[in-house]
């Protein structure tokens, strides 16, 4: 079945690639991997992100539920999986670090996503998100818009998403906040 995400995919790279370049360096710098960890990029796309990961983290692993946008980010460094990022298939305490980079918006079983966010992380391990802030005027405006053309969307706000993973056990350690968006890491409780 064709997913959202399959018609854009032709020009992803080009069009999000630009203009999210700068976004992902800093996003990259909140990484602190090591070789013996292991990373999985939840709703990865085209591997954008991924890639600048490779020869940082050990094994970089990328889902995602649109063939079309896999496809380029396959590559031989990045295991790559077509699959729903609410219910993934991974075995429990797979993963040291999972990252949700512009994904959550698109998700509408938030609480499904966060259940198997929580699963797959080993205890201890870190949650890079990258979201639009809807509590945020210039946020809204700006999901308003994706709302337009790319619907639907369900878009969080920074607190409110903090609430909610704080109920699965996560700590915010790192946050980098603008007029529109933030880049946060939280922290699975060790038990
Ligand atoms: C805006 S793109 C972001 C891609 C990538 N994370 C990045 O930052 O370049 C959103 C991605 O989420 C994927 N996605 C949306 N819902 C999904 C789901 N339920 N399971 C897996 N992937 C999903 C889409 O196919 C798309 O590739």
């Amino acid at each position: 079945m064709e997913k959202p995400f399959d018609r854009i995919a032709p020009y992803y790279n080009r069009w999000i690639g630009r203009f999210m370049s700068a976004r992902m360096d800093r996003m990259a710098e909140m990484i602190a991997c090591s070789p013996e960890e292991t990373l999985l990029d939840l709703g990865g796309g085209t591997g954008l992100f991924a890639r600048r990961l490779v020869g940082r983290c050990g094994e970089i692993h990328l889902l995602d539920e649109s063939q079309r946008m896999i496809e380029q980010a396959d590559c031989e460094k990045i295991r790559v999986r077509s699959g729903d990022a609410t219910n993934t298939g991974y075995p429990e305490r797979s993963f040291d670090w999972v990252v949700l980079s512009d994904v959550i918006h698109h998700i509408r079983e938030q609480d499904r996503l966060f259940t198997e966010v929580a699963r797959l992380l080993k205890p201890g391990g870190r949650l890079l998100v990258n979201e639009i802030d809807r509590e945020k005027t210039l946020g809204r405006l700006f999901g308003k818009l994706e709302g337009f053309v790319f619907p639907p969307v369900y878009h969080v706000g920074f607190m409110e998403l903090s609430e909610a993973l704080a109920r699965y056990g996560f700590t915010l350690r790192q946050k980098v906040q603008d007029t529109w968006s933030f880049i946060a890491l939280w922290e699975k409780s060790r038990r």
